[in-house]
């Protein structure tokens, strides 16, 4: 009872603070002056007010995103009461990061933003959302995607407190789909040249992984490779290695750390708190702000907020009011008690580490795809004498896909990473490249009326022209390569942190230790009708599916 009483003071004392300091910083204009921005130097982040490290004690902050029976999702940056409803909570957990999986880019996150900033809260927030995200099954970069990506770095980027971006999260999550990290680090190299193309603040842009055994050192090596403006920033783990009383050593923490100490960007969990015992009594959070991990890891991310049914809630939320749990009260025991080293940024150094080489378990080449391109495929379309008629639903696409492709080349739109292949037209929506294979037959096929029909789902298009700015990027497009992610990576003075990639000057790879190797894009051939061999056909058949199920 006396607690609860105590708990009323601390909470208006909070509530009261909130307001003065709100009140005065509200002649916004969408930034907050008196937050200071987080940057990384090395392997670590720092306030870049004053260069003291900057450790992650961070929450999942986002209800229940996954839907499948809609693609509507809730942004938690969108509803200011809610935000002041939870603030008193997250300050009491002393919660300094929020992480965030979705937000909806057509809506205002202003007082939300502003109102995490005032209390030093920062956000990180994912770049996709659920029906928006690199799909490690069929993956692709490509325009939507793009697209998407680019109007959630519009949305925040003008936010001090927005401390970085996750270009993706647990895309890659075993060796059968290692390659999908190939258009993931696209991603994080097209978003980090859009932000210093608009000359936006400096926001890191990084990765959230699983905790796969077979691929996790293959795979941070691999997004932390590579020249400035190719690799990733941080790195973060969704990790639950530790569950109820374990330890440092017994958990698979000290073997992580071991594992990782090389790495040369930031690393934290951006997910933990195994829930396989109940309460959580977090007993691993002393562990994770001490000596025996800091000069690896900046901390960590506790995996949620909101109690749902996969039960991982540190507080129960029905409508205006807020029940804490006992893993609450547990973690915030734990994080009242921490008190992590502080390095200064003036005395880190940066280190590089070398790319993996591609193995059994680790299949994506460091010849990244293309930078998806609107200007490409709009002129492309324009261009197209037969192209699939307005009538065929999308549902269909994969049967046309996978029986024009039985006749002619489809490399132009098709993508292999594992090979660092990727057609010119791969990134375009999926009607702009299943046209283009039809044009392509159709031309192919002394263009008969005859070959533009597939059953009347392709029809001429009288219209078709190729305006004389777009000759020159059509060209351009086809003689374009892509940026190759290991260029300049692979100096001595540096040493990948797995087995794979030690020692390494007889590598396999042909892109752990080149300087300059380029992606290469495939051009589509217009002359050659080659025929293809059926096993190639039933894989194109699958990639049709894949296409459609974009
Ligand atoms: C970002 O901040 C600038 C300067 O404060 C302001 O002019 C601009 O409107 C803001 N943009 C957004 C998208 O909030
Ligand atoms: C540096 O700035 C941060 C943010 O304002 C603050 O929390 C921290 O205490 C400062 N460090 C020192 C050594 O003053
Ligand atoms: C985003 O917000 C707009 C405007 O409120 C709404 O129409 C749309 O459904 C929202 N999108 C999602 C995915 O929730
Ligand atoms: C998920 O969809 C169901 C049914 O449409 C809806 O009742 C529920 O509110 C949705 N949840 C979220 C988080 O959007
Ligand atoms: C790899 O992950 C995929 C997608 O989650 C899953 O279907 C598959 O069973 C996994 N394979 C292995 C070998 O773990
Ligand atoms: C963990 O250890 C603490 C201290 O020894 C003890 O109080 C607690 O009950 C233990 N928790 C579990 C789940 O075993
Ligand atoms: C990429 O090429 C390799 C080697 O030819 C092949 O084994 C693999 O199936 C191809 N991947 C895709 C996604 O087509
Ligand atoms: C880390 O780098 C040191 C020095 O280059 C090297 O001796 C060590 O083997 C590396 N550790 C790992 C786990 O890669």
């Amino acid at each position: 009872m006396n607690f609860k009483l105590l708990q009323l003071v601390f909470l208006t004392s909070i509530f009261m603070s909130f307001y003065s300091k709100f009140a005065h910083a509200n002649s916004d204009e969408g930034t907050d002056e008196d937050i200071p921005s987080i940057e990384v130097v090395g392997n670590k982040f720092f306030y870049k007010n004053n260069g003291t490290q900057f450790y992650m004690k961070g929450i999942a902050y986002q209800q229940d995103t996954a839907n499948s029976s809609d693609s509507s999702f809730i942004d938690p940056l969108a509803d200011a009461d809610a935000c002041k409803r939870d603030l008193p909570y997250l300050l009491e957990l002393s919660t300094n990061v929020l992480r965030v999986y979705a937000v909806n880019t057509s809506v205002d996150h202003h007082e939300c933003l502003d109102l995490f900033a005032s209390h030093g809260i920062y956000i990180i927030a994912d770049l996709s959302e659920p029906s928006t995200s690199i799909n490690r099954d069929s993956p692709s970069w490509d325009l939507e995607l793009y697209k998407r990506y680019t109007d959630v770095v519009d949305a925040l980027n003008n936010y001090t407190n927005v401390l970085g971006f996750f270009a993706g999260n647990e895309v890659t999550n075993n060796a059968t789909n290692s390659d999908s990290a190939a258009f993931v680090k696209a991603a994080v190299r097209d978003v980090k040249a859009y932000i210093k193309d608009q000359g936006y603040r400096d926001i890191p842009v990084g990765y959230s992984t699983n905790d796969d055994s077979d691929t996790r050192v293959a795979i941070a090596d691999y997004f932390a490779c590579g020249d400035d403006d190719v690799k990733a920033d941080f790195y973060g783990i969704n990790m639950y290695e530790w569950c109820g009383n374990s330890t440092f050593e017994k958990s698979g923490y000290e073997a992580r750390t071991e594992e990782f100490k090389n790495l040369s960007i930031p690393l934290f969990f951006s997910e933990y708190g195994c829930n396989e015992v109940k309460p959580r009594e977090f007993t691993d959070v002393g562990t994770i702000y001490s000596d025996k991990m800091t000069d690896v890891w900046s901390g960590g991310i506790v995996y949620m907020y909101f109690q749902e049914d996969n039960d991982y809630g540190l507080v129960k939320v029905s409508g205006d009011s807020v029940k804490t749990l006992d893993d609450f009260n547990y973690l915030s025991k734990e994080l009242a008690n921490i008190s992590p080293t502080s390095a200064k940024s003036s005395d880190v150094s940066a280190t590089t580490i070398s790319c993996p080489s591609q193995a059994a378990s680790w299949k994506a080449s460091t010849d990244l795809p293309p930078t998806p391109e609107e200007s490409v495929c709009e002129c492309l379309s324009d261009s197209l004498s037969c192209v699939v008629s307005d009538d065929v639903a999308k549902k269909e696409y994969g049967d046309l896909y996978g029986s024009v492709c039985g006749e002619i080349d489809c490399s132009g739109i098709q993508a292999n990473a594992s090979k660092g292949e990727y057609g010119t037209y791969s990134y375009c929506d999926d009607k702009t490249k299943l046209s283009f294979l039809l044009n392509e037959y159709y031309q192919q096929n002394g263009k008969k009326e005859s070959a533009c029909s597939f059953d009347g789902s392709a029809s001429l298009n009288s219209g078709a022209s190729t305006a004389s700015s777009c000759s020159s990027v059509l060209s351009a497009a086809s003689n374009s390569q892509s940026v190759s992610g290991s260029s300049g990576s692979g100096s001595s003075g540096s040493s990948g942190s797995g087995s794979s990639s030690s020692g390494g000057s007889s590598s396999s790879s042909s892109s752990s230790s080149s300087g300059s190797s380029s992606g290469h894009i495939v051009r589509p051939s217009v002359d050659s009708a080659q025929l293809f061999f059926m096993t190639t056909a039933l894989t194109f058949f699958f990639g049709g599916l894949g296409f459609v199920m974009l």
